[in-house]
């Protein structure tokens, strides 16, 4: 289950947002305000989702039942069920292009091309319908399958297989990017701290995303630590996460901006990044980096995407009986469906990107804290959390620092 959280934690946010976010907002200075937010406020949320998980070892919905036996809470389970599904379906647009680009790259699409031809392609790519709407639907459907392959035989397994690949991968592309000639100057950018740069937008940044890499306050955590056995601990299972996360994403950071200083282009966010910036670079050095490139991003939001299908699955196999295979292939329709208006208008795609990890995450976590610090017995919660400083963290600390974040979000 450890793996299985390292790998919804390891994603698409690790590589297209956290290194550009670091050169944007400071370089090192960022990185320490970064793992500041990590320890102070996530890791914390971290062990309060998990915490209600193990200790109930029910799905979302059904947690939040038992946590408060008034029904206070119910609602929120839907809430987290409809983040992960929202989540889900924009999230399986960008499965569906890397899954595009992985095919593209096997057949060579990128030696040669410059990044304004690169850019037609992505342009092209991303707004045919037919194109964007069947590769979403492939990724989905490759979700769908290794969920309905049960807890361990599915998820434990490709999560235990996948990620030390991944992490083997990623290592390789960082080698080949930093022995780039003019690639010092993106090492520059990674690492030299800049304290000038962190106003109140900044740790408002840093915090969202250290969120959203750690997938909190959506119900993924909770619903893989309903799984935990019984030995294993909450503790551990967050420091793991939160280290191999954090590694995963400085790795990438170091992948990906070397090379692109190397190519002299100004660094950017999302998908120009790595579908436009990264592919041409990448194919200069030769046929194979790109294709490992395109399956790395596949298998690290795939290890995402089934954590959020697990969630609203979890809810179907033990709320309304249904069977796990069967769950999972209605989840894939209506997903589906939600991922085809997203791949097909932008607008709707941006919505619900905003919507879920601006409001929608952010409230999940402060609910999780606030079961966890003021509604569950103190006792029953020591003996999963055991220090009654991290107690503190959840009951006071994290609160407080998300709800100044979400308004400075917001404003
Ligand atoms: N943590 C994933 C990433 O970094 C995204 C994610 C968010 C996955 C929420 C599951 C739940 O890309």
């Amino acid at each position: 289950m450890i793996m299985a959280m390292a790998g919804s934690a390891v994603g698409l946010g690790n590589i297209w947002r956290f290194p550009y976010m670091v050169g944007e907002h400071g370089g090192a200075a960022f990185i320490i305000v970064y793992i500041i937010c990590c320890l102070v406020v996530s890791l914390p949320i971290f062990f309060a989702e998990a915490t209600i998980g193990k200790a109930t070892r029910k799905d979302t919905f059904g947690a939040m039942k038992e946590v408060s036996p008034s029904g206070r809470f119910k609602e929120m389970g839907f809430i987290a069920i409809a983040s992960s599904f929202i989540i889900l379906s924009f999230y399986s647009v960008v499965g569906g292009w890397s899954f595009d680009y992985l095919i593209r790259s096997c057949a060579g699409a990128f030696s040669g091309k410059s990044i304004a031809e690169a850019r037609e392609v992505f342009a092209g790519m991303s707004s045919s319908p037919t194109e964007s709407v069947s590769c979403m639907l492939v990724f989905l459907s490759l979700t769908a399958g290794i969920v309905a392959a049960g807890v361990d035989k599915g998820i434990g397994l490709f999560s235990k297989v996948s990620m030390p690949v991944l992490l083997v991968m990623m290592v390789v592309i960082a080698v080949v990017s930093l022995t780039l000639p003019g690639s010092g100057e993106g090492v520059t950018y990674l690492i030299k701290p800049d304290f000038s740069k962190l106003d109140g937008p900044a740790i408002a940044a840093a915090l969202g995303q250290s969120f959203f890499s750690l997938s909190l306050g959506i119900g993924t955590i909770l619903t893989y630590a309903s799984y935990m056995r019984e030995d294993e601990s909450v503790i551990e299972a967050g420091a793991w996460t939160a280290f191999f996360d954090t590694g995963f994403a400085l790795i990438a950071g170091f992948a990906i901006m070397p090379a692109v200083f190397a190519a002299g282009i100004e660094p950017s966010a999302g998908p120009s990044l790595v579908f436009e910036t990264l592919p041409v670079i990448f194919s200069h050095m030769g046929y194979v980096l790109p294709v490992v490139f395109f399956l790395a991003i596949l298998i690290a939001a795939l290890s995402s995407s089934i954590s959020l299908l697990e969630v609203i699955v979890a809810w179907l196999v033990e709320q309304k009986n249904l069977s796990r295979p069967k769950a999972s292939f209605l989840v894939f329709l209506f997903a589906g469906i939600l991922g085809a208006a997203c791949a097909v208008v932008p607008k709707v795609f941006n919505t619900c990107d905003f919507v879920s990890s601006n409001v929608l995450m952010m409230a999940g976590a402060l609910i999780f804290a606030i079961i966890i610090g003021w509604v569950m017995p103190r006792e029953q919660v020591l003996t999963h959390i055991k220090s009654r400083f991290l107690y503190g963290l959840i009951r006071y600390a994290a609160p407080v620092m998300i709800v100044a974040v979400a308004v400075t979000n917001l404003l």
